[in-house]
């Protein structure tokens, strides 16, 4: 299974192409609306969400509510693009563009980004590596959430933190259900800490950043290898959460914490039992072990940066000029961390419906679900 995505911020719409998702999944747009939607909530957001309200065309690849097994494009139209349409038009037009951006701003790609595509106007660099493309990601990553669900496994996320405010305990998967989308935090101190810092920041003119933990439950042993690099399901993992806008790092279980401990105090010991084969008491390594997973859930921390675009702007220089200015302000979020949350979630979902499919066959759900109960039938009688 693999996904690509096209569209910018302000242009027609977002498109996602889904190729290797099986025959006979049940899907329809109310099911990836559901997930666009949670992407558009949490405190600290901007005027756009507002705007947007998304909603998910499928295009291909689903017949009467039901997957055939070919490319499924999913098309998001950008609502508010009609108020752009000169400004982002495909069709050659006189003289140069309006809102253009020649003060980059520090953080974000607008300076690397025009440099290397030797563009004169950094809006051709920020309108696509706006996080608005997420929300093509998100809706994938729904149809792989319902791919998964199928098949046993469920995803889950919370916001563990905000700026200063952050909670130190491991949180446990049964925390991570009804939590207020706004600002998902399963300690009510910490959430309410969160909401001041937020409150702070924004009277600043600041950002902040945080982190999110995703969890998936019900996930088969055996998914990825320790063969070859490229197949470590925790580097794919990685490198899904990585890939999404602010992201600076990413932990996979109790990684960050288990660099400072020794090392009887950092695995899980094997124990076994004639029901339920075996098991762990803890689960330290995030149900990774040598890049396959070992049946425990799969735990991933994300660690996102305070938003880059500042009220309050930093020092840039002008493309053009080369005079000094501040950087210039675009439209922006003052807290993004509950939508990246949910971005988790289908990074989380499209890593692991990609190994899934790739463990147990991709043409068909009966195929697919079959191998799959035969496999986890196998290791159960091992
Ligand atoms: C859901 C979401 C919303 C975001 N909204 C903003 C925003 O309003 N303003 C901003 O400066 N950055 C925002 N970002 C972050 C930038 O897109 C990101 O920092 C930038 O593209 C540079 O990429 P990098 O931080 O991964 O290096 C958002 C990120 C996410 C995940």
């Amino acid at each position: 299974m693999r996904f690509l995505t096209a569209g910018e911020s302000h242009g027609p719409a977002l498109t996602a192409i889904l190729e290797g998702c099986p025959a006979g999944l049940a899907l329809s747009p109310s099911l990836i609306d559901a997930q666009l939607a949670r992407r558009q909530k949490g405190y600290g957001r901007g005027a756009r969400q507002r705007i947007e309200s998304d909603h998910v065309e499928i295009l291909s690849g689903v017949r009467r509510g039901e997957t055939l097994g070919s490319p499924i494009a999913l098309l998001i139209r950008n609502r508010d693009h009609k108020a752009w349409s000169d400004t982002m038009a495909a069709e050659p037009r006189e003289g140069a563009a309006d809102r253009a951006l020649t003060l980059p701003r520090p953080g974000h790609a607008d300076l690397p980004g025009a440099l290397k595509y030797d563009r004169r106007d950094a809006r051709d660099i920020l309108e696509r590596a706006s996080a608005r493309e997420t929300a093509a990601r998100v809706a994938a990553g729904a149809v792989a959430r319902a791919l998964l669900a199928e098949c046993g496994v469920a995803v889950a996320s919370c916001v563990l933190g905000i700026g200063p405010a952050f909670l130190e305990r491991s949180v446990r998967w049964e925390e991570c259900h009804d939590l207020d989308e706004d600002m998902p935090i399963p300690d009510e101190e910490t959430r309410r800490r969160a909401l001041a810092a937020i409150q702070e920041a924004s009277a600043r003119g600041d950002t902040l950043g945080g982190r999110a933990l995703v969890m998936a439950r019900g996930v088969p042993p055996g998914l990825g290898s320790h063969v070859h690099w490229d197949r470590r399901l925790d580097a794919r993992l990685a490198f899904h959460f990585m890939s999404i806008p602010s992201a600076k790092a990413v932990e996979v279980g109790d990684g960050v914490a288990s660099s400072a401990r020794p090392g009887a105090v950092s695995h899980d010991a094997i124990a076994y039992d004639g029901e339920r084969g075996f098991r762990r008491a803890t689960n330290r390594a995030g149900g990774l072990e040598g890049g396959i997973t070992n049946g425990e859930d799969v735990r991933v921390t994300a660690y996102f940066k305070p938003l880059a675009t500042l009220m309050k702007p930093l020092p840039s220089v002008d493309l053009a000029t080369k005079v000094p200015g501040l950087a210039q302000i675009e439209r922006s979020d003052v807290c993004a961390v509950p939508a990246a949350a949910v971005i988790g979630e289908a990074a989380m979902a499209l890593a692991l419906a990609e190994a899934l499919t790739e463990k147990f066959g991709g043409d068909s759900m009966r195929e697919l679900l079959r191998n799959a109960e035969a496999f986890r039938r196998q290791v159960r009688e091992y």
